[in-house]
């Protein structure tokens, strides 16, 4: 399939990279394609960023049938660019996808038609520090029709945003809520795709969070309301001992390509990991024992963000002496080192732009 491309008539000026906060500005051009049962995906297209007409029975606007991904573009000291295990985040696409009655993408093709929309856009790869180009492409529903089916038709879209820290935190350590109410995910539901969904569930305990003076929220099981599951915007990681545990993929939990990352890295330390069931309860008496020695998540958007703080069941517990600890410090170092190609990839995680 040929990628077509329409000019903007004017581009337009880019932010203050000192300032850049996270998605609120984009690029002048996305990527879109279509797909219709008759004729597969088709039509591919960049064209300049702005509205997409629909009619207000959209299925997408009425039964949530979207899905998404997130993952970023950096820019070398030497002024390259290069992405961070972008075939990772397309397959998950398509396993996201195959949940939501999607079909699947051919993930070549994106991956080259993402390549081309940012060899146009590579102007915006921001070089301040910790700045990164933010791509989030996504499949929405189409179909005007407000029945309750798969939709036939849906949209396919990529937009680009230049961004600064996901927290306004930045890397120092943030607070988290555990709620034992509310739930982000059931055994058997959506949890481990990427769906819109899964993140409009979360907002409303995360407001009480906020409320209570905490950035983001612990989601427990929804079916014991005992075991961690995974905070807001990332995975999560506890270092209790000398041993990284992380809670292991069982269908509501995100697989993180950050937190394969990480366990690979750790692995490569020598670090013993271990994925498993890890109950809230285990992690306070862990930290009433003195043995929690570190909190942290890890997600494309937060990088890897330590936590000071976890507030369950009306107590508060302080993680170390609530600052960075040395594995949260040493985990952002080496990836950002990898990302932004400060240091060689023994993993071959980077794929340079051109
Ligand atoms: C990401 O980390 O890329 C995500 O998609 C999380 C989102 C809430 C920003």
């Amino acid at each position: 399939m040929e990628i077509t491309f329409r000019k903007a008539d004017r581009l337009k000026d880019h932010p203050d990279e000192s300032s850049l906060s996270f998605g609120t500005r984009f690029t002048d051009y996305m990527f879109i394609m279509d797909y219709e049962s008759e004729k597969g995906w088709h039509s591919p297209r960049i064209e300049p960023y702005g509205p997409m007409l629909m009619e207000p029975s959209t299925m997408v606007l009425h039964y949530g049938q979207a899905i998404f991904e997130g993952l970023k573009a950096y820019r070398s000291a030497s002024g390259a660019i290069q992405l961070f295990r972008p075939k990772e985040n397309l397959k998950r696409l398509n396993r996201s996808a195959e949940r939501l009655c999607m079909p699947a993408l051919d993930e070549d093709f994106v991956l080259k038609a993402m390549v081309e929309l940012l060899k146009i856009e590579k102007g915006w790869v921001p070089e301040a520090p910790g700045t990164s180009l933010y791509i989030r492409p996504a499949i929405i529903a189409t179909d005007p029709y407000i029945g309750l089916r798969a939709s036939h038709t849906y949209r396919f879209f990529i937009i680009l945003s230049p961004v600064g820290a996901y927290y306004p935190e930045g890397f120092n350590p943030v607070k988290i809520w555990v709620t034992s109410h509310y739930v982000r995910a059931v055994r058997g539901g959506v949890g481990e795709a990427k769906t819109a969904g899964n993140y409009a569930a979360s907002l409303y305990a995360t407001e009480l969070a906020h409320k209570e003076g905490y950035t983001q929220v612990m989601w427990l099981d929804g079916v014991e309301l005992k075991y961690v599951e995974e905070v807001g915007a990332m995975n999560i990681f506890f270092m209790i001992g000398n041993e990284l545990v992380t809670p292991m993929l069982n269908g509501s939990i995100l697989s993180g390509v950050t937190r394969d990352s990480v366990i690979r890295l750790a692995e490569s330390w020598g670090t013993k990991v271990t994925q498993r069931r890890i109950s809230i309860d285990e992690i306070y008496a862990a930290h009433d024992q003195g043995e929690l020695k570190e909190v942290f998540g890890s997600g494309t958007a937060a990088a890897i963000s330590p936590v000071g703080h976890i507030k369950y069941d009306g107590r508060e517990i302080i993680i170390g002496n609530g600052g960075v600890g040395p594995f949260a410090a040493r985990f952002f170092k080496e990836l950002m080192d990898i990302q932004y190609g400060r240091t060689a990839d023994p993993f071959g995680w980077v794929m340079p732009l051109e």
